[in-house]
């Protein structure tokens, strides 16, 4: 015997020892990060079905308790839970709607129920859901979740009739050990930010101190909704391709190509086959392993497939990210662009750039920088991000006569993806993937240049009107002066002046 004990564990119970690569590290984190995951659930949840999301968020301190316990309540208008699904969504680590290729916020099944368990281990109370799809009937539980089987445990379960008019959404309620003194400014920063990706969300944070802080929605046009798609050849490995196989009643290689992969039509699975010297009528069950090995490395290879489309990926667009920008900030300037669709290993990805100069913009003694992928806010970590190294060391500033350290300069990026490389399961911040950093920095430049005509735009501006200025006071006296000198008739300085006024910009300028 060696002496060793070998044992397995359960998904809750490895992320019950590991909460804090989740973002449960003290507190004050674990405060802040309940209310996310909450809130972005809800946000998928009323895009999902193409409503506006209205979200109410009440942060309480309940007094029952020797240490510092909140009451965090976050309820929706969203799409609710069917009945059934509610334990297990709630009850269950890693398990969820979105494992699909489709832009969502939500991604690992993993969110709302770390919130849960964090709230249960500080404070032993079940987690409070009210949910409905807006049919006949309202579900309420109260679940705990039994870490060790990683299973819900249905403590209360109770069925209503829904109102009339139906009521459609989710209430989810959960008492956790928090610190909000710690973690407001990020709290509320979190929700400016929200805002600023989402202007068609009413969002709304009644504070611990009873504090409203209301964010309203400046427009009520959606981005548009995303559409899950196939995989994409270049980001199949071998066991996605291994189930596909398995799982598919396709009789030929080439039939499986073109009804399995996304943008892949005959001519290309024929140009593919031919390429690769694959048989287009071999049966896909008869592969053997290695087999199987080579067609995955093929498949992730070869150059002539067409880039996966964008219809998966729901962009926010010049004009809502411009809305926003306008609706948080109320700069003096903004500019918002979208960079074509790339990709990078089979997953499509949209950069969209803002920048906002002056008015409301802060002025921190270095560009502001505000960081978005799938429109959530990304707070934390913001050095390790790809967009910090493009926007500090990649972009020379002065370049474009701006100074980082004084200009009142924001710079807005937003990724969206199917698959955002996020460095940990916390969500926080992006790795620098070559594609990705060429597309940001591509953007940031072009914003850049835009606030750069607009700063020497206005520079000439105020240098005409100064110009001008002067002439007014001193021609006149110039014109009595020298006819006094040369007994010659005064000009007519008006005129004069009027000539001066058509020179290019003091026009615009007066
Ligand atoms: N407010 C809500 N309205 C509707 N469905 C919800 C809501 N909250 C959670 N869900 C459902 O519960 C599932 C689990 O949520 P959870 O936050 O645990 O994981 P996720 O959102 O799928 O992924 P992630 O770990 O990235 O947050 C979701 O996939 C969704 O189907
Ligand atoms: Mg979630």
């Amino acid at each position: 015997m060696s002496g060793q004990e070998f044992r397995e564990i359960s998904p809750s119970e490895f992320f019950y020892r590991h909460r804090e690569i989740v973002g449960f590290t003290n507190p004050a984190r674990a405060t802040y990060t309940s209310i996310r995951e909450f809130v972005e659930n809800s946000l998928d949840a009323a895009e999902a079905i193409g409503v506006p999301p209205d979200i109410h968020v009440t942060l309480m301190r309940d007094e029952g308790f020797e240490f510092e316990v909140y009451r965090l309540r976050v309820e929706d208008n969203g799409s609710g839970i069917p009945g059934e699904y509610i334990p297990y969504a709630f009850g269950r680590i890693l398990y969820g709607s979105k494992h699909t290729l489709k832009q969502m916020r939500g991604i690992f099944g993993l969110g709302g129920k770390m919130a849960i368990l964090y709230g249960q281990i500080t404070t032993n109370r079940p987690v409070h859901i009210v949910s409905s799809t807006g049919g006949r009937d309202v579900y309420e539980y109260r679940l705990l979740i039994d870490v060790e089987k990683n299973s819900p445990i249905i403590v209360e379960e109770r069925i209503h009739r829904n109102g009339n008019p139906k009521w459609r959404g989710t209430v989810v309620e959960v008492f956790l050990e928090g610190d909000y003194q710690r973690s407001s400014s990020k709290i509320i920063e979190y929700f400016k930010e929200t805002a600023m990706a989402n202007p068609y969300a009413e969002l709304s944070f009644i504070d611990p101190y009873g504090v409203l802080h209301l964010f309203r929605r400046s427009t009520t046009k959606l981005p548009p909704a995303s559409r899950e798609v196939k995989p994409h050849p270049h980001g199949v490995d071998v066991e996605t391709l291994r189930r596909i196989i398995n799982s598919t009643d396709c009789k030929t290689l080439k039939e499986l190509l073109v009804k399995s992969f996304h943008r892949v039509g005959e001519t290309i699975a024929d140009r593919f086959l031919k390429t690769y010297s694959l048989d287009p009528y071999r049966d896909p069950a008869s592969l053997t392993p290695g087999e199987i090995v080579d067609l995955a490395y093929a498949l992730k290879n070869f150059e002539e497939f067409l880039p996966p489309d964008p219809s998966c990926l729901s962009p926010l667009g010049e004009e809502l990210l411009l809305e926003g920008v306008r609706k948080e900030l109320n700069p003096e300037f903004a500019v918002a662009i979208q960079r074509k669709p790339s990709a990078y290993s089979g997953y499509p990805f949209i950069v969209e750039v803002a920048l906002a100069y002056g008015g409301g913009t802060p002025q921190t003694g270095r560009i502001t920088l505000y960081r978005f992928a799938n429109k959530i806010p990304l707070l934390y970590d913001e050095s390790s991000d790809v967009s910090w190294k493009v926007v500090n060391q990649v972009i020379d500033w002065r370049h474009y006569k701006i100074d980082p350290t004084r200009d009142p300069v924001a710079v807005i990026v937003h990724i969206c993806s199917t698959r955002i490389p996020y460095r940990t399961l916390g969500k926080e911040f992006i790795a620098d993937r070559p594609e990705i950093e060429a597309e940001i920095t591509r953007a940031v430049r072009i914003v850049a240049r835009r606030l750069a005509d607009y700063l020497s735009h206005k520079r000439r501006v105020e240098k005409a009107r100064e110009y001008f200025s002067v002439y007014e006071r001193y021609l006149r006296k110039i014109a009595c002066f020298s006819s006094m000198l040369t007994g010659m008739d005064e000009p007519d300085i008006d005129k004069l002046l009027r000539r001066v006024k058509r020179w290019k910009g003091m026009e615009e300028a007066l």
